[in-house]
């Protein structure tokens, strides 16, 4: 029998229509171990369906006893909330079919159980309702002004934080040893390594993230993945690939920093810097400057794409925009390493 590629026990909301809103997975896991799949595959079918709070803590029994208390986790968290959950068994990791598959995805970048664009989102959008996000919990888009109405009839004040497919990341899950100042500002399905920080500004999209530790003002667009020990200045911005950003995804390596207000669309590798308020886009034309001041080339962005050690300025005397040797951080990469 083939390896299972996921498993979780989730709590859903339901619209009063009957559509599945959202699914809460405390413990989602990849991959589960020899002793937990035969557990699973003897006790829950595959694909998504639902599990009384009895079953749940049956489940959980069985596969503590089996050695895989990993694996029960999910279960033993939710078996006290007395209403049906929602299992879920992935075979493979294949297009997204259901609202449930969608979300425990989500949760497995957030969890950091799957670096972005690892998984397989095809289908994502299609898969997820739009929801107004309330004071109250997750309600369908179509019921929100009769909940309104509702909640003023009783006395009740229900807020609407935002209207949107994908939630806050916190309601979700909560990294170790990460800062976030506007939680708002993070979509579940971001990814936040140990040690980022992310300021007001900062931004981080589903299937994106920092590797940590990592300094965020600046925002990471879906498929864009940021290394180790950069910074992202204040407003800054890092194209993405989802409205009419072209096809490059953009990667950031190590070391690098992007100014506030710059951007970038096209990869960078380690140790780079990008001017305060320069966009470097892939079709930008860009003076390559040796370690003397001469130009030795004139070339697209697009072109240095994923090399190491560049610093790009708009030359505020010419206006062209130059590729220098990155001096300042090569030696402070020298520094550090003096140190290791
Ligand atoms: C591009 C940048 C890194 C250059 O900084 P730097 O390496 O410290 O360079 P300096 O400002 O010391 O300038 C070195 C020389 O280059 C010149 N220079 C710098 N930027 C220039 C530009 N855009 N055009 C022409 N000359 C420029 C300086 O005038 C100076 O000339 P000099 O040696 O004759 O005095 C810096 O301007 C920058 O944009 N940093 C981003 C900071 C940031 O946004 N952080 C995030 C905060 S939220």
């Amino acid at each position: 029998m083939s390896e299972l590629f996921g498993f979780g026990v989730g709590h859903s909301t339901q619209s009063r229509a009957g559509k599945t809103l959202e699914v809460y997975f405390p413990a989602p896991v990849k991959h589960p171990s020899g002793a937990a799949q035969r557990v699973i595959r003897e006790h829950v079918s595959v694909g998504v369906s639902s599990l009384s709070p009895a079953s749940a803590a049956k489940l959980a029994g069985n596969l503590i006893d089996a050695g895989a208390a990993d694996a029960a986790r999910g279960c033993s968290l939710l078996a006290e909330i007395d209403k049906p959950l929602t299992a879920l068994v992935l075979e493979n990791d294949e297009a997204i079919r259901s609202t449930a598959e969608a979300y425990f995805k989500l949760q497995l970048l957030s969890h950091r159980l799957s670096l972005p664009n690892t998984l397989n989102l095809e289908g994502i959008f299609a898969q997820l309702p739009n929801v107004a996000w309330t004071s109250e919990g997750a309600i369908g888009v179509d019921e929100i002004e009769a909940a309104l109405i509702s909640a003023r009839r009783t006395g009740r004040q229900l807020t609407v934080h935002c209207l949107d497919k994908f939630p806050r990341m916190t309601d979700y899950v909560i990294p170790t040893g990460v800062r976030i100042a506007d939680a708002s500002r993070i979509r579940l399905g971001a990814y936040l390594g140990e040690g980022t920080t992310v300021m007001h500004e900062g931004f981080v999209n589903f299937n994106a993230g920092a590797i940590g530790p990592n300094m965020v003002e600046g925002r990471i667009s879906q498929g864009v993945i940021v290394g180790e020990h950069t910074d992202l200045g204040g407003s800054s911005s890092t194209m993405g690939t989802l409205s009419g950003g072209g096809n490059i995804k953009v990667s950031i390596g190590r070391y690098c920093l992007i100014g506030a207000n710059a951007g970038t669309g096209i990869s960078l590798g380690d140790r780079c810097t990008i001017e305060a308020g320069l966009y470097i886009t892939s079709g930008t034309v860009v003076d390559v400057i040796d370690e003397d001041g001469n130009r030795v080339r004139t070339a697209k962005a697009r072109e240095l794409s994923g090399l190491s050690d560049m610093l790009f300025i708009r030359n505020s005397r010419t206006s062209k925009v130059e590729c220098r040797t990155n001096r300042a951080a090569i030696k402070l990469n020298e520094q550090l390493h003096a140190h290791n």
